[in-house]
């Protein structure tokens, strides 16, 4: 698993250590399931919560808790105080030039959705093309659909081979003097690809096109820096960064997020309203209407200084080393076909078993105690271009240990005991 050369971090022998050790943080991974203890593998669809995530979201709820930006009194200018450090906290995660430029939404489909809805209405129009990429989540292929149908546009697909792996070349032919945005995922959810977003974001600013980079499943395994990727729009959930369900990020360049109109109408993103006109606030409110969820947001925080002690080059090797160990083992089981190889891959292992459902090896695994996620994972085209109904999916995270996937791949044989 590699990144972008600018963001990789050399971790030492020192640091994966102190990392693959702080596994003792994380409470739920203490349990037994069905009698087994718990090898929770399913960190693409949401990763477990670090005590100190939780205890930072109870402190707010026992101390702080009174609505933001709205109060003059003691308990709302704290919890004002508390989410805007966030939000600045989350300026330097990743990087972006201006507080301004992080918008809080509830995740990552909510981003995309505004960008879809916002942009799309003063930059999309009939005859104009969308591109999005072969391997794209629901997520960043519906919302464009929609915008499509409205707006009578095109979705234009970037195909790819059967490694998983983006088409540079027919990326490049794709881009056209129609085409208004480009949006792709940084990382799959399904294939685990990491995708050369730079090179992407480089050939369409070449033409003048911006990028949205969804990066759900890239900012849990890697540093992410918005202005070295130079996109034009980064979105990425908290529940995926050891972080709470329920909130997330919009990053964008300020140039695009001033002239796009508000996506939700209501209060916090108003200056004045009469009857007769409503005055918008300024960024980054005016996208961030009605009362946000502040605890979540602060548990977002807890989990971005979380990630910063943990440090990002360590996780990334961690993650390699256990990707690299499970897929030499489970290649050795008799009918397996991993769906995804691409070269640059990020913690994910996609599968299927030869006459076996997924879902059967999904339910036989979980009376071992081991929870992988089973089914098309949100991006049933990519089931379909590879022929298959479904796949199983474990997705790893820094506190995975060899031993877990040693008792997986012990399930699997299992699997093909009984079923097989
Ligand atoms: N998008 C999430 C996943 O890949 C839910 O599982």
């Amino acid at each position: 698993m590699t990144t972008e050369p600018a963001t990789v971090a050399a971790p030492s022998f020192h640091d994966i250590l102190r990392i693959a050790g702080c596994r003792h943080h994380f409470p739920l991974l203490r349990q037994l399931v069905n009698g087994k203890p718990l090898v929770y593998f399913d960190n693409a669809a949401t990763s477990q919560k670090p005590q100190v995530v939780i205890d930072a979201m109870v402190k707010y709820y026992e101390t702080e808790n009174s609505n933001i930006h709205r109060g003059v009194h003691y308990l709302s200018e704290r919890a004002t105080q508390a989410y805007e450090r966030v939000r600045a906290k989350v300026k330097a995660f990743v990087n972006a030039e201006d507080q301004r430029e992080i918008i809080f939404v509830r995740g990552t489909t909510e981003a995309i959705n505004l960008v879809a809805h916002s942009f799309g209405k003063i930059h999309v129009h009939p005859g104009d093309e969308i591109l999005v990429s072969a391997m794209e989540h629901h997520s960043n292929i519906v919302p464009w659909q929609i915008l499509c149908e409205e707006r009578d546009a095109t979705l234009k697909v970037i195909p790819m081979n059967d490694r998983g792996e983006l088409l540079m070349d027919e990326y490049e032919r794709l881009l056209s003097d129609r085409t208004r945005i480009v949006a792709v995922t940084h990382v799959s959810n399904a294939l685990g690809t990491i995708n050369p977003v730079k090179d992407i974001v480089a050939k369409a600013h070449a033409r003048g096109i911006p990028v949205l980079v969804d990066g759900a499943q890239a900012v849990p395994h890697m540093h992410v820096d918005v202005r070295d990727l130079d996109c034009d729009f980064y979105a990425f959930s908290a529940h995926k960064m050891f972080g709470p369900t329920g909130v997330g990020i919009l990053y964008g360049k300020r140039r695009w997020l001033e002239a796009m109109p508000p996506y939700q109408g209501g209060g916090d993103m108003i200056k004045s309203v009469t009857f007769e006109k409503t005055i918008y606030n300024d960024l980054p409110y005016k996208f961030e209407a009605g009362t946000p969820n502040i605890g979540g947001g602060i548990g977002l925080g807890a989990a971005i200084d979380y990630l910063h002690e943990l440090d990002l080059g360590g996780v990334q090797q961690l993650e390699h080393d256990l990707l690299a160990y499970a897929t030499e083992k489970i290649l050795t089981i008799p009918g397996v076909r991993i769906i995804g190889t691409a070269a640059q891959k990020a913690a994910v292992l996609s599968f299927t078993m030869e006459g076996i459902h997924p879902h059967d090896i999904g339910t036989i695994l979980d009376v071992e105690g081991v929870a992988i996620r089973t089914g098309h994972h949100c991006a049933q085209p990519v089931m379909q271009f590879f022929g298959v109904p479904a796949t199983a999916r474990a997705s790893f995270a820094f506190y995975n240990t060899k031993e877990e996937v040693d008792a997986f791949i012990k399930a699997l044989h299992k699997v093909i005991e009984v079923l097989g």
